[in-house]
């Protein structure tokens, strides 16, 4: 009797032992089934499109103006990982941004082996690309002995690839093979806004196209200052880093010396372009949002007088300040090459603008999306002067039309876009 009992209790035990090793065999099973579809779902989240991030009123989605195509030799970096980038992390960084890896033999191939140059600058040399797809693009390449280029090559990778905006000339791609850092920028066919200011070879910028212009680089720093998460600060704002489009509308370029962080105070080397430089900036290195804004106020004096801070633009400003107490009076300043053809009341009102933004105290400086109203208040009163001058016109005998149209041609052919007017605020 006792020897079947404890038989009973061995077999029971035994039962117990297997029960508990299979439970646990089962739930180190089930365990590692969990994780291989963990797994599976997070490659294919990595797999899908990552949004573009378009912030701001005026922003857009928009790559490029040049009509970016499918085509696959270029790779999108949401697919394809550049080994430039080196870790995971900072190619999640660029993949989220939507911008595309161009391979280097079809860079090679479209600027005819680097020989289509159209500019040099502190960056390195920019070529004109024209790709197999059709499409037009400009493409800086970083010179390999810069370590200030290089710097600008990651920043500027970074940041233009996630902002997007009409008044900004967006980046589109880049390549990153054979040692050779490229960025790839929207085609910009009309130049920089310095050679029509300076170069004999284009017509002269009539006073209308420069309000406009002035008020096309006021949305893109404010985009910039505003739209931006976290916000931007463009650093080395200067006539030679505004890009015009095909129809003379005007673009910010050069994020080259932007940083995320809003103050830099360990900045070592000045950055910026001379003349263009806010005092504050010199003295305390601290580059602010009113720094840009400081930069932006030379910017429209040199679209008022014609001339660059190198030409003596701001000893100018300075004399003329004196008679006009920074309100009327600033025809005196006006670009000689103009010839009068100009509105007054609109050249003071964008003189006492500038004059605003160079003030010493960045605090008395306005904002960028001041500067917009105030832009945009000239252009709106521009045209209700233009729309009540034609209905009174219309009401005597539709003359002058052909007059229009044809100065209108003459004008660079801008479509002057009703939108900048229409969304124009009263000051
Ligand atoms: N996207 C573009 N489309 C057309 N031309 C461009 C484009 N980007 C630059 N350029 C032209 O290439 C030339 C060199 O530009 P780059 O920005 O390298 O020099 P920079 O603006 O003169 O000086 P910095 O290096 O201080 O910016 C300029 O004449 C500019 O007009
Ligand atoms: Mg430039």
């Amino acid at each position: 009797m006792k020897a079947k009992s404890s038989g009973l209790i061995v077999g029971i035990s035994i039962g117990v032992v297997i029960g508990a090793l299979l439970a646990i065999i089962g739930l180190l099973c089930f365990r590692f089934h969990r994780k291989r579809s963990q797994i599976g779902n997070s490659s294919s989240r990595r797999a899908a499109t990552i949004p573009i991030r378009a912030n701001g009123a005026d922003s857009c989605t928009v790559l490029s103006d040049s009509s970016i195509g499918t085509e696959s030799s270029r790779t999108s970096v949401h697919n394809g990982v550049s080994s430039w980038f080196g870790g995971p992390r900072k190619s999640h960084v660029v993949a989220a941004s939507g911008i595309l890896e161009y391979p280097y033999k079809d860079i090679q191939k479209a600027t005819s082996n680097f020989t289509s140059t159209i500019g040099k600058g502190a960056f390195g040399s920019v070529y004109k690309a024209q790709m197999s797809t059709g499409e037009t693009v400009a493409v800086k390449v970083l010179a390999t002995d810069s370590k200030q280029g290089e710097k600008e090559f990651h920043t500027e990778v970074m940041l233009l690839g996630r902002l997007h905006h009409r008044n900004l000339v967006n980046l589109v791609g880049y390549c990153a093979e054979k040692g050779q850092h490229m960025l790839i920028y929207v085609y910009m066919s009309k130049g920089s806004l310095s050679s029509h200011l300076y170069s004999e070879k284009h017509e002269l910028l009539s006073w209308n196209l420069r309000v406009q212009i002035a008020l096309d680089v006021a949305r893109g720093l404010e985009y910039l200052h505003d739209g931006a998460v976290p916000p931007v600060i463009h650093r080395d704002i200067k006539s030679s880093n505004i890009l015009l489009d095909e129809s003379m509308g005007a673009r910010v370029a050069d994020f080259g010396l932007s940083r995320e962080d809003m103050i830099n105070r360990n900045a070592s080397n000045i950055q910026g372009t001379f003349g263009y430089l806010d005092p504050e900036y010199i003295s305390t290195r601290a580059f602010t949002k009113k720094s840009d804004v400081y930069s932006f106020g030379v910017l429209l004096f040199e679209l008022i007088a014609g001339r660059n801070p190198l030409q003596g633009l701001l000893e100018l400003v300075e004399l003329a300040a004196l008679n006009t107490g920074g309100q009327v009076g600033w025809e005196e300043i006006a670009d000689s090459r103009l010839d009068g053809n100009f509105d007054e009341q609109e050249l003071n009102d964008m003189a006492a603008l500038a004059h605003k933004c160079i003030n010493r105290s960045p605090r008395k400086r306005p904002a960028m999306r001041d500067t917009v109203q105030v832009l945009s208040h000239i252009l709106k009163t521009r045209h209700n002067k233009k729309h009540h001058k034609r209905s009174k016109s219309d009401v005597v005998i539709t003359i002058g039309q052909s007059d229009r149209q044809s100065s209108m041609n003459s004008e660079h052919r801008r479509v002057e876009s009703m939108d900048s007017i229409a969304d124009s605020v009263d000051v």
